[in-house]
This record gives C-alpha cells, sequence and structure tokens, in this order.
C-alpha cells in the first residue's frame, strides 16, 4: 500500500528501510525521500516505523 503518494513509497519500503537499520523519521526521509513534499504522510510514515522496531511486531 502506499503511504506517500507524492513519492510513491510504499509500507514496505518503510518497513524494508527499518529492518535495514534506519531508527528515526529523519533517517528514512533522508534515504527515501518519504515526506518531503507535502508531508501528509508523515505521521503513517513514522507509525510505521516505531511498529517496525518494536519487539511485539505482528508477523510480516
Ligand atoms: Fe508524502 Fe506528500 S504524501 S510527501
Amino acid at each position: 500500500m502506499y503511504i506517500c503518494l507524492c513519492n510513491a513509497i510504499t509500507e514496505r519500503d518503510v518497513r524494508e528501510c527499518a529492518r535495514r537499520g534506519c531508527c528515526t523519521f529523519d533517517e528514512l526521509s533522508s534515504e527515501l525521500g518519504v515526506g518531503t513534499c507535502c508531508g501528509r504522510c508523515r505521521p503513517v510514515a513514522s507509525e510505521i516505523l516505531r511498529e517496525s522496531q518494536s519487539p511485539l511486531r505482528p508477523a510480516a
């Protein structure tokens, strides 16, 4: 599912970036470009990043 329409970034892209060690929204934004245009995706991208870092996250 696309979470950032401006930059065509998917939830999967964010989870993959987190898996590779991305820890903050700034790192995520720098790596993928998420949130660099209108910014509407920022809350969702941050939430997915947080979920991806949780030890209790559901299996993918
Ligand atoms: Fe992500 Fe616009 S939807 S910057």
